[in-house]
């Protein structure tokens, strides 16, 4: 029997992307690009700011926003039925919405523990399981991509719950990309610290620390980090289980 007889039909390029914490920050970048790259775009985050909203106003037809919890299952599972309503079936999710931390490990609160595993980890993995158990049965093939960290192959201070969800989801990366079978490409892009509402914690020393380290001699940008995510949605490549490190070979 020839090779591509045996071979797992290729996944297609994404078409209906969801988003998840696309209000801001890189979540934003990534909407506004995929947007402007033809695809539809369903994005949330428990605020919709007015550069989301912009966007689904401009575009109605391709691009539904809502407000919600990625925490809360059930309204995660309300906004998949009426964005597929709206935009169609959902072929490629982005895992995106995070919390951050600034808190040695030994001065965070049990709360803040749980509430960053929930978000950054138990939610992720909940919503991923929403999204594939649609497309499986739907019969369709998709991308997923989760947004990680550097932190969770490298050690920073002051990061310690945040770096065990992040590479709690580098992990649970490759173990689903081999449960796919092929079926699915599965990914993450794990960025170097780049400027949001998420790192403004980081002071200034920490801030030129971290340039000094980057032999490209700049801290990651969203627009660096948006093309990669684009390309594990829309490229044929057969890239899968990988977390691709964006950083300017900062942690090398
Ligand atoms: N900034 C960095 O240096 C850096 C470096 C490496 C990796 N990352 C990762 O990159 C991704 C984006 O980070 P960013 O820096 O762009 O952060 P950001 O500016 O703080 O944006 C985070 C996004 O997630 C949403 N979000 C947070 N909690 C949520 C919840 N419970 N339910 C729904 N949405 C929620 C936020 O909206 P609401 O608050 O309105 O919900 C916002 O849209 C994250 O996964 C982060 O871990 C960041």
């Amino acid at each position: 029997m020839s090779d591509s007889a045996t071979r797992t039909p290729l996944v297609p390029p994404s078409t209906v992307v969801l988003v998840s914490g696309g209000s801001r920050g890189l979540g934003l970048a990534i909407v506004t690009d995929l947007l402007s790259a033809g695809l539809k775009v369903a994005a949330f985050a428990r605020t919709v700011t007015p550069e989301l909203a912009k966007l689904a106003d401009t575009e109605p037809q391709r691009c539904y926003v809502d407000s919600v919890d990625v925490t809360d299952l059930a309204a995660t599972q309300v906004f998949v039925r009426a964005a597929e309503d709206r935009l169609g079936p959902i072929d490629g999710l982005v895992n995106n919405a995070a919390v951050g931390q600034d808190s040695l490990h030994v001065h965070t609160a049990t709360a803040d523990i749980a509430r960053i595993i929930e978000t950054n980890l138990t939610a992720p993995l909940q919503l991923t399981r929403l999204v594939v158990r649609r497309m499986l049965a739907q019969g369709r093939r998709g991308r997923i991509v989760n947004v990680t960290s550097i932190c969770a192959q490298r050690g920073f201070p002051g990061l310690v719950a945040y770096s065990a969800t992040k590479g709690g989801m580098d992990a649970a990366t490759r173990s689903l990309a081999r449960e796919l079978g092929g079926r699915m490409l599965v990914n993450a892009v794990a960025p170097g610290f780049f400027a949001s509402e998420m790192s403004a914690v980081l002071g200034q020393t920490q801030l030129d620390q971290i340039v000094r380290r980057t032999p490209t001699g700049h801290l990651t940008a969203p627009e660096e980090v948006v093309p990669v995510v684009r390309m594990l949605l829309r490229d044929q490549t057969n890239i899968n289980g990988q977390a691709i490190v964006v950083d300017g070979a900062a942690s090398i």
